[in-house]
This record gives structure tokens, sequence and C-alpha cells, in this order.
């Protein structure tokens, strides 16, 4: 079934019993802070610098999943064209989706938006319960997953079972983070104060908190790395 010699690693099994948590480094990763021009007036540039901050990382986790749900999107439409999938690239995606938001992506957000509720309950509701949207956003990826990794693993893959769980997967991540993109994370810069974002960033940071640790991030990006290393393969082997 597979695409040919397995001379790939096994993706690495993240699961949900990773060991320790998250690594919510705040440390400058390269590339500029966004450019939100809000019309607030800020304090001062490190309370400023935390509000950026906190935005930026969330954006780029969700450039990360975005390049990763691309990448299952074109092994389902050269699957769809008779070309054979990186099955590793398959799963992997499902493996880092199984995991990453649920204990890593979707606890910062959650921490912003119990803070909007607090702050800003009538626009907070305007973009209705985020902590249960995740926990259902979480079902459906456990479910979606689980569908197609039970096709992966027949002799025989029903094309059309794979298409269609691969394509409602990639539609519900998209529209969760466009809806974040366009609402919360803009009604979150406009509401919360300076000294939110401080809060906020320090909570993100907490060393104490075993869901802040270092180890579990550097695992999710190295899964990351070779997912799409694998992709960068499959395709110049196609030519
Ligand atoms: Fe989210
Ligand atoms: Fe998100």
């Amino acid at each position: 079934m597979c695409s040919g010699p397995h001379r790939r690693p096994h993706v690495a099994r993240q699961g949900r019993g990773v060991p320790g948590a998250l690594a919510f480094t705040l440390s400058p990763r390269g590339d500029p802070p966004p450019d939100r021009n809000t019309g607030r007036q800020r304090g001062n540039s490190e309370d400023l610098k935390h509000m950026s901050e906190v935005i930026r990382i969330i954006q780029k986790e969700h450039a990360n999943m975005a390049a990763l749900v691309k990448a299952l999107e074109k092994q389902l439409a050269d699957f769809e064209q008779g070309i054979a999938p990186d099955y590793d690239v398959i799963r992997g995606v499902l493996n880092y989706f199984l995991s990453f938001p649920d204990i890593y992506h979707h606890p910062k957000e959650d921490l912003i938006f119990q803070r909007l509720r607090e702050v800003a309950p009538e626009q907070a509701s305007s973009i209705g319960d985020l902590r249960r949207d995740h926990e259902e956003l979480d079902g459906r990826t456990r479910e979606f997953a689980e569908g197609i990794t039970a096709v992966l693993e027949e002799a025989q893959v029903p094309r059309e079972a794979l298409l269609r769980w691969g394509k409602a997967f990639i539609q519900l991540q998209r529209d969760h983070m466009m809806m974040e993109e366009s609402r919360f994370l803009p009604l979150a810069e406009q509401s919360l104060s300076d000294e939110d974002w401080t809060a906020l960033a320090a909570a993100m940071t907490s060393q104490e908190d075993p869901l802040f640790g270092e180890n579990v991030g550097q695992q999710f990006e190295t899964l990351r790395k070779n997912i799409l290393k694998w992709q960068a393969e499959t395709l110049a082997e196609r030519g």
C-alpha cells in the first residue's frame, strides 16, 4: 500500500499522553510582528510587545498547521488523480493534528478567550464559545483522523472514503483558523488591555504549569519539519 520502499522512519507517535507539554517561548523567531492598526493607544513598549508576540505566535502556529493541511490536500489531490499518495505524509499530518492543537495550541487561545469573556462579555459572545468549539474540533478531528487511519490500514484503500474524510478534515481545520484570524484575534487585540496581554504572556510562559514545558514543543517542530521534508522528497521523486 505504501508508495515505495519504506526508507523513512515511522512518524513519531505524539498521542495525547505526551510527557511534559507546551514550549511556549516568547523569544523572537525572525519574522516581524503583525502590523494590526487598531487605533488603540498602547502603554509601554514591553506591554505592546507582549500582545504582538502572543498574537504572532498564534498566527505562526496557524501558518504551520495550514502548511500541513496543504500538504495533506496535495496528497489527496494526487490520490484523486490516480497517483499513489505518500502515506507517511498523510499519517504524519493526522498524528500532528491529533495532538498539537489540543495540548499545545488551543490552551493559549482558551486563555485569551477566558480573559475576553471577563472584560468584554458581549463581544466575546458574538464569536460564540471558543472553548466549546475547541472541544468539538478536537472530537471531530479525532473522528476524521481515526476514520482515515482505519481506511489506510485496509489492504484496499476505498478511494471515495479517503477523499471524503480527508476533504472534510481539511475544511474543518481551515474554517476554524479562518474564523480565529478574521474575528477572534482582532477582537482580542481591540478589547484586551496592555496589562491583560502581559498577564497572558506570563501565564503562557509559566514554568510551573506542566503544560508549558520545552520538550514537547520541540517534538512537534521536529515532526512538522519531517512531514514537510517527506512531502518535498515525494514531490521531487514525482518530478
Ligand atoms: Fe482555535
Ligand atoms: Fe487557532
